[in-house]
């Protein structure tokens, strides 16, 4: 991915299984958030290929990559805190859909529709706080960082991705907060033994508990993949970090 003369993505070259979580970290404008934009189409590469079960991710509009099993979370909060809990999470799933005029000449299978939506929402948001669950219809500013961080999981998770990116979801919480939402995050794993999930994320305690396998960024480029140990004694991940030998 270059933007103009800029290389922010140079390579780049990885795999995720399924069912795997790999913890994706590097130092700030090493291109993670980047590389997600593109893996989602908000970004249209210069060059590169990527693929979800041999489909052509870039081929795809955004709402096409969505539908065929890429979901995200936003660095920064992207709620709409004025709005309800519902409305965040039912929008994960209905930006995919066509609501035109077929749904509305089939006005009792609408309605039928949005009762499961509903019904889904709920499920989904008891899963990670039942309190969430229980005030679907309260704005979404209501809630503490850490249930707005949910509700994101949620909006993300309610298309039933095979492929979730998150991106540096403990960003502006406490560390027992984000501690907690780790714990959720790994209940949520192990019922949804096939999702595969990229995390992005600047503490590493949270990458080390969380990911099968690591990956480090700088300049865009590959410099380490690997187990979480391998990662803290590797010389050019310390060199990236430490910013000596640039
Ligand atoms: N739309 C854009 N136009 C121009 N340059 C961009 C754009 N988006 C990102 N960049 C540049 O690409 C590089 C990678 O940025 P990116 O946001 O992906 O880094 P990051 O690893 O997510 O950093 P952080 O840890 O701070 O979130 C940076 O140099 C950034 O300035
Ligand atoms: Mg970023």
């Amino acid at each position: 991915m270059r933007f103009g003369g800029l290389v922010a993505l140079d390579g780049l070259d990885m795999a995720v299984e399924r069912g795997t979580t790999i913890g994706l970290v590097g130092p700030n404008g090493s291109g993670k958030t980047t590389f997600f934009n593109v893996l989602t189409g908000l970004y249209r590469p210069s060059a590169g290929r990527a693929s979800l079960a041999n489909e052509d991710i870039f081929a795809k509009s955004p709402q096409a990559i969505g539908r065929a099993g890429v979901a995200r979370t936003f660095q920064r909060c992207r709620l709409m805190l004025d709005q309800s809990v519902f409305d965040n999470v039912a929008l994960g799933a209905l930006r995919h859909q066509d609501l035109g005029l077929a749904a509305q000449l089939f006005r009792p299978r609408l309605r039928a529709s949005v009762d499961a939506l509903v019904e889904r929402v709920r499920y989904l948001a008891n899963r990670f706080n039942p309190a969430i669950a229980a005030a679907l219809f309260e704005p979404a500013g209501r809630f503490t960082m850490i249930d707005r961080r949910r509700i994101e999981i949620c909006r993300a998770l309610i298309s039933n991705p095979r492929l979730l990116l998150l991106d540096e979801p403990s960003a502006g919480m406490t560390s027992e907060e984000t501690r907690r939402l780790m714990d959720d995050l790994l209940d949520f794993r192990r019922e949804s033994p096939d999702l595969a999930v990229i995390l992005v994320e600047h503490e590493m305690d949270v990458i080390r508990r969380v990911s099968d396998r690591c990956i480090v960024l700088n300049f865009g480029r590959k410099i380490f993949e690997g187990p979480f140990e391998s990662l803290i004694e590797d010389r050019d991940v310390q060199t990236a970090y430490l910013g000596s030998g640039q």
